[in-house]
């Protein structure tokens, strides 16, 4: 039996969980920082690395001890090194590091995309997994379209060009002054919205398997303006700026169906990519991971298109958690990956084949 800490902080989540063989739950600890960034719009980094250093400890010691287990029924410590900020990384990196230095444990530098795509693997109850499978990876900072042939064997096939998907999500909530995150905040919005009110664009792209966001969320602000003042700076990034998140609606905007309707939009491209995909590589899955891949209108859709089995984790391992972190680990630890001391965060690191 192998036992790994996993340890995860690359943006607003302080997540710590121990993982048995890469499949079962021990714990999975989560402090979320929502409540903080809410009042920016956005994640505010200083202010993340500052909770990250505050929630680490507590958070860690929680994870042991709800998986009743103790430093010595470890096997490895697995930590994000990237992608994700660069202080937030640091903290959880530094954590990782003392405790395994301090515990005589094998350190494993994670990669948060692939720590994504493991949280398939503790889905309870669900098959074995037979390659290759296609990942459609669904962030705040990522949109990225993956062909896995093997463990920790990846081909990227596209990705966003401008927006991740997660991104578009929080920035349209925005202009709808839906609050952040504004992924189930849209969603939430959207039920009670006509999916076909407003037609806005699909976009297109020069890369056959690559997404683009940005058009939608103009096309949007363009029907939002016509309703009055709008935040024109929203669609600007989630960058530091202490602006309030939600200035008044206008009330006659017909929050719903642009909610609705942008919905369908995101779902309809990210469908109809991650087919073509699938059927071009001849997949024998499809797997959505990331915060996005918690949109019930995306899952549904995927899953009717697909002719083909979607998995998807549950809705806890969809956003960020450390429970990936450690079952990717245990995989990567099988294959022999060790790290030294010298292990440093990559706040740009790509999805690689190793
Ligand atoms: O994977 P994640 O927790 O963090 C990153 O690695 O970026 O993803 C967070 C993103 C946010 O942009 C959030 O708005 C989006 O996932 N999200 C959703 C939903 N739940 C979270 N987007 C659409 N529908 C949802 N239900
Ligand atoms: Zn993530």
């Amino acid at each position: 039996m192998t036992r790994i800490l996993g340890i995860e902080t690359s943006c607003d989540e302080t997540a710590a969980a121990v993982v048995e063989d890469g499949r079962t739950i021990l714990s999975n600890v989560i402090a979320s920082q929502v409540d903080i960034h809410a009042r920016y719009g956005g994640v505010f980094p200083e202010v993340a690395s500052r909770a990250h250093v505050e929630a680490i400890v507590p958070i860690v010691t929680r994870a042991m001890q709800e998986a009743h287990v103790g430093w010595e029924d470890l096997d490895a410590i697995a930590v994000t090194r990237g992608p994700g900020l660069a202080g937030s990384l640091l903290v959880g990196v530094n954590m990782a590091k003392g405790l395994a230095l301090a515990q005589g444990l094998p350190l494993i530098g994670i990669n948060h995309l692939e720590a994504h795509i493991y949280s398939l693997w503790l889905v309870q109850g669900a098959p074995e997994v037979r390659f290759p499978v296609l990942c459609l990876i669904v962030s705040g900072g990522h949109t990225e379209l993956v062909l896995m042939t093997d463990h920790g064997q990846y081909q990227r096939l596209g990705a966003t060009i401008d927006d991740a998907a997660g991104e578009a999500f929080d920035k349209v909530a925005r202009l709808l002054r839906l609050g952040y995150p504004g992924g189930p905040a849209i969603e939430q919005a959207a039920q009670w919205g006509n999916p076909k009110a407003f037609h806005f664009p699909r976009a297109r792209t020069e890369g056959e398997y690559d997404f683009s966001f940005s058009g939608l969320k103009t096309a949007v602000l363009r029907e939002v303006q016509k309703y009055g003042q709008p935040d024109t700076s929203a669609p600007g990034a989630l960058a530091a700026t202490a602006r309030p998140a939600n200035p008044p609606r206008p009330s006659d905007l017909p929050v719903a169906d642009l909610a609705a309707s942008f919905q369908a939009a995101v779902v309809d491209m990210l469908v109809e990519k991650t087919i073509a995909a699938a059927e071009a590589y001849n997949v024998t899955e499809i797997f959505l991971a990331g915060g996005v891949s918690a949109n019930k209108a995306l899952r549904q859709a995927m899953t009717q298109a697909a002719g083909r089995p979607v998995r998807y984790p549950p809705l806890i391992l969809c956003t960020d958690n450390a429970a990936m972190v450690a079952a990717c680990g245990y995989f990567r630890f099988q294959a022999g990956q060790r790290d030294g001391w010298d292990l440093d965060v990559i706040p740009s690191l790509k999805l690689t084949s190793t």
